[in-house]
């Protein structure tokens, strides 16, 4: 399905934005189109592993409706919750640009209760590429929920490699048999998550993507998994690296390519072997048992069905997944949403103010298995930080709740919130003394992987840099006893969440918001309070 679907799926408007009382601080340009969806969440049954079990559908679809977007449109979207559960979706890597309101989490928003709804007003800002949103709240991204939202360039900006023939989209992730709610009691009791049952590629085992012989295909894949790392690859054919979470990069050749979880990626597929069908296929990384689905891309002129072994690379393959990361390059004379090469930023050559550094640990806490971040493990506060902070309510969070730099001594609970300046540009180390894989996003920015490596980051590390055409994207893995480091410019004022991507890590507490504050409050730098806001906790009773 490609662009053309679009028109199909949604209801395109074109309004002068002086007719919509939503862009009350009208810093929307006018001349970008709106889509208005409704969207309703519900219970319901499949079977993707072979046993009927409850999943979570949005308008009926598991996974839910591809959200097929350009560059600044302004989508409307009212969700309704028709689960017995307080609900919202997230909006993974889309920037919302001033406008943390819009985010979709416990520290921005209030849950939508049940039998309720809440409009969600945002714009994929000077944004292009292959996005997913999911399930915030408890374990639900383990249910379903999630989907694909695609951002494509506007019209007059050419894209840096020839139109392919089509275009299609694959969410891979793990998935259990067993439902949210178990899982999430498992987490509560103070265990953690068994292994999972199977992997999914778009909510299935038996998928089949069909293309022409002698023609391009994108294919766009997102991990959108709990827990782990996968390999995807397609037999007897290479995978052309284009667009990394909104970067276009060097176009380089892969056979396989390691999508860690909450990451997405988009390549190019040449339908340039015989005519039969072959297999598509998404392993589990890193992993002693390897869980494997697969899927058929259906040469049209084939008569021959799959056939031969399964392609799974080997599972335990770090130091060759870290090198393969460090081949990720930005193509810096490509432009990208915007009319202008991707390299006209030299990230390189600003000096940082600061230093972060982010230490990971899985401690257990009165009793209970907990995740943590330089010895903090983040609780929910009963009122969501960006409300709090609106409303000055004290109380609910402190700006000396988490340290920049790891520290001796236990771990304990607290509602973290680490304070920075608006136009700060800081550098983030990503310390993981586990020997796990993790995997950090950070939402309302993309950010420079400028450093992979073993053992423990030092000042000296800073000398394998790459500062001139390091990528951009919202989620950096990190590997086994490793370090990674990105460069993020603080330019997007807002309440916003650092997280492990690993949902029972960030659900047990491995995240806290990072407030990026100036003290002059000005519309220019960022949006006031929807007037449609949920409000609750100690909020409740407030005007927005
Ligand atoms: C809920 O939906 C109604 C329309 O059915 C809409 O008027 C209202 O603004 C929505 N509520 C919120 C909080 O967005
Ligand atoms: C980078 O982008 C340019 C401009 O769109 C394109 O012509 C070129 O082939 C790309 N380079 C690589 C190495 O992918």
């Amino acid at each position: 399905m490609g662009l053309g679907a679009m028109g199909k799926t949604v209801l395109l408007h074109l309004l002068v934005s002086m007719f919509l009382g939503f862009w009350s601080l009208s810093l929307v340009k006018a001349d970008d189109p709106y889509l208005y969806y409704t969207w309703t969440v519900t219970y319901g049954t499949a079977s993707p592993l072979g046993v009927p079990q409850q999943v979570i559908l949005i308008n009926g679809q598991f996974p839910g409706p591809k959200l097929d977007v350009v560059t600044n449109n302004n989508i409307v979207l009212n969700l309704f919750n028709k689960l017995d559960q307080p609900f919202l979706l997230t909006w993974n890597g889309i920037k919302q640009r001033k406008n943390s309101w819009q985010d979709g989490l416990m520290g921005t928003n209030c849950p939508i209760p049940p039998n309720s709804n809440f409009t969600y007003k945002f714009q994929p800002k000077d944004q292009i590429g292959g996005y997913t949103y999911f399930p915030s709240t408890l374990m639900h991204k383990a249910a379903g929920g999630f989907g694909a939202l695609n951002v494509y360039a506007r019209p007059r900006i050419p894209v840096p490699y020839p139109l392919p023939a089509g275009d299609f989209t694959l969410l891979i992730g793990d998935w259990y048999k067993t439902s949210h709610k178990a899982l999430q009691q498992y987490l509560d009791s103070g265990r953690t998550l068994p292994f999972p049952d199977g992997v999914l590629i778009n909510g299935q085992t038996q998928s089949s993507f069909s293309g022409d012989q002698g023609k391009t295909y994108m294919f766009r894949i997102s991990n959108v998994g709990l827990s782990n790392s996968l390999n995807f690859k397609i037999q007897g054919h290479t995978l052309k690296l284009v667009e990394v979470e909104g970067s276009n990069t060097i176009q380089n050749t892969y056979d396989s390519l390691d999508v860690h979880v909450g990451q997405s990626v988009s390549v190019l597929v040449m339908l340039d072997q015989p005519p039969k069908d072959y297999y598509i296929v998404a392993s589990t990384r890193f992993t002693k048992q390897v869980l494997t689905a697969t899927s058929v891309l259906h040469y049209t002129n084939s008569k021959t069905s799959v056939s031969g072994p399964v392609p799974v690379d080997a599972t335990y393959r770090l130091h060759w997944s870290m090198q393969q990361a460090r081949t990720f390059r930005w193509n810096l004379t490509s432009n990208a949403a915007r009319p202008n090469p991707q390299g006209s930023y030299h990230y390189g050559k600003i000096t940082t103010t600061r230093t972060i550094v982010l230490s990971n640990s899985a401690p257990v806490i009165n009793g209970k298995q907990r995740y943590a971040v330089n010895r903090v493990s983040y609780i929910n506060a009963d009122t969501p930080l960006k409300l709090a902070d609106y409303f000055n309510i004290p109380g609910v969070f402190s700006l000396d709740s988490i340290q920049g730099v790891p520290s001796g001594g236990p771990a304990y609970i607290a509602t973290s919130v680490m304070p920075a300046s608006l136009h700060d540009f800081i550098e983030v180390v990503f310390q993981n003394n586990e020997n796990t894989m993790q995997s950090w996003h950070l939402d309302g920015y993309d950010f420079w992987v400028v450093g992979y490596g073993s053992g423990q980051w030092t000042q000296a590390s800073r000398k394998g840099y790459n500062l001139v055409d390091a990528l951009t994207r919202h989620t950096a893995q990190v590997y086994p006893n490793s370090w990674t480091t990105i460069l993020v410019s603080l330019d997007n004022q807002g309440m916003w969440n650092l997280r492990s991507a690993i949902w029972e890590r960030q659900y047990l507490g491995q995240q806290f918001y990072l407030r990026v504050y100036n003290p002059i409050q000005n519309l220019a730098n960022e949006y006031g309070i929807p007037t449609n806001a949920l409000l609750c906790g100690k909020a409740v009773g407030r005007h927005p």
